[in-house]
């Protein structure tokens, strides 16, 4: 099926057009965290601005949701029928729920108007039927943001892993009940604070019961095997468990296991028709990729049956996040407009003064002043020490001991390192810089 959004030639093909297309005009519908967010990448970003352009934002009570960053030619409306009479070419639902959500998303791709939504409920409930409406009338349903906020995941099944047969989908998917058990795991904190907490900062549902109860992981799960496998997997067949029977004893009793406990939603393919999926508390191990991801952030790991697994992490939540899978939806949808970002790469202009704090590791024949003459080649190069270590037991004419720095220029800790007057006990240092990501 061929999309309705209008295509382009290529450069130098026959049908070549001198002038490029116009760029795609965006209508938005919702202007709360998520939909604020993505006008305000669309305004900022003028570097797409010859791709898309956002003409209309939809929003019920619209006057008190008017911003005075965005152009002056947006026509702010709660009208409806005045979104699709101006015939967009693209409607981004980010209202959220199922009406009259649904029922919008489908008058659009009645239309042949393209759509990108960031409503896992709606996906969940009604993908199969709204992608076969999509193709039926020659345009796209895009929802990337529906699963994982700013996490690529459908990008990455669809595109980076095509060439793989998947078998296994599994990650952390509902970035409350992740905040709300790695907080109990570091033992500061009750289930029910923890989740005020993920509230007030914005994680959360407008009904935290969906996130604590595995609901919004179970539709996010739907979605990503729909994705993966092509088949409609329903959120009622999702055995679901809450994580709220946790209790911090149960941290306790995980460590001496080696283990804590994450929300792990997952669904597996047993045969090419057969499906199971689950989500709930579970034990991982401390030191595993599940075990170490904190916070809001979501991560889901993908097992291919040639490729193995691959995982990706980052933001499940937020305005500017799940906005960054939605402006990316768009770019996709806009392709055919030319190439995303300019045609060459000139040359980049290099800055090669890296700063940072450094490890030096050196290895001296012993005697009196080694330290002092190294601080004072440090010192003249204003380069504070930050610490001193030296391990017991090594033999005095090849001594290893370490000198940890603050923040410096490369640079000059070169410089410094050169200075040292070390002809009688110096062998090469060795310097490497300490990182914290
Ligand atoms: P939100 O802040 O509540 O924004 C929704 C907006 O839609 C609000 O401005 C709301 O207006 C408006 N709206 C709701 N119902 C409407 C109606 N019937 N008519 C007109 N306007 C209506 O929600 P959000 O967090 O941006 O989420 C939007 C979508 O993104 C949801 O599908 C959500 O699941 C998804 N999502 C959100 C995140 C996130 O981190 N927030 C992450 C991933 C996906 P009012 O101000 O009057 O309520
Ligand atoms: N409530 C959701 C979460 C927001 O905590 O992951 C993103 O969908």
């Amino acid at each position: 099926v061929t999309p309705r959004v209008e295509h382009v030639a290529a450069p130098g093909s026959p049908g070549a057009a001198a002038t490029p297309a116009p760029p795609l005009r965006v209508a938005l519908l919702g202007f709360g965290t998520v939909g604020r967010s993505v006008a305000r990448i669309l305004s900022e970003r003028t570097d797409i601005a010859s791709r898309l352009r956002l003409t209309h934002v939809f929003n019920r009570d619209v006057a008190r949701k008017r911003a005075s960053w965005a152009a002056d030619s947006i026509v702010w409306t709660e009208r409806i029928e005045e979104v699709f009479a101006s015939r967009p070419d693209v409607v981004v639902e980010a209202i959220g729920g199922l009406e009259p959500a649904e029922d919008w998303v489908r008058r659009a791709l009645q239309q042949g108007l393209s759509v990108v939504t960031a409503n896992k409920q709606l996906i969940a409930a009604a993908g199969p039927r709204l992608l076969r409406l999509a193709a039926d009338e020659g345009c796209e349903l895009r929802f990337e943001a529906a699963v994982a906020g700013g996490v690529p995941v459908i990008q990455a099944i669809q595109q980076g892993l095509a060439g793989d047969v998947i078998a296994r989908v599994a990650g952390i998917l509902n970035g409350t009940c992740n905040y709300v058990l790695s907080r109990m795991g570091s033992g500061s904190v009750s289930m029910e604070d923890a989740v005020t907490d993920a509230i007030r900062l914005g994680y959360a549902e407008a009904d935290p019961t969906s996130d604590v109860d595995g609901v919004d992981a179970a539709a996010k799960l739907a979605v990503l095997a729909g994705v993966a496998f092509h088949r409609e997997l329903r959120t009622a067949d999702v055995a679901t468990a809450s994580i709220r029977p946790v209790d911090a004893v149960d941290f306790r009793y995980a460590r001496r296991l080696g283990r804590t406990i994450r929300q792990i939603a997952a669904v597996e393919a047993l045969d090419a028709a057969t499906l199971h999926a689950r989500v709930g508390p579970a034990l991982v191990p401390e030191a595993s990729r599940f075990g170490r991801n904190e916070g809001a952030n979501n991560i889901v790991a993908i097992t291919g049956r040639y490729g193995g697994t691959t995982a990706y992490s980052g933001a499940g939540a937020g305005g500017d996040a799940t906005a960054v899978a939605i402006v990316s939806d768009l770019l996709a949808l806009s392709a055919s407009r030319g190439p995303c970002g300019p045609a060459e790469w000139p040359a980049a202009a290099m800055d090669d003064a890296h700063e940072g704090r450094f490890y030096i590791r050196f290895v001296v024949r012993d005697r009196p002043g080694i330290l002092a003459n190294i601080t004072a080649a440090l010192a003249r190069w204003r380069i504070n020490v930050d610490a001193v270590l030296q391990e017991p037991g090594f033999p005095k004419d090849r001594l290893p001991f370490v000198v940890t720095v603050e923040p410096c220029r490369e640079l000059d800790l070169r410089n410094a390192l050169n200075e040292v007057d070390s002809t009688d006990f110096r062998i090469e240092p060795l310097v490497l810089p300490i990182l914290f990501e």
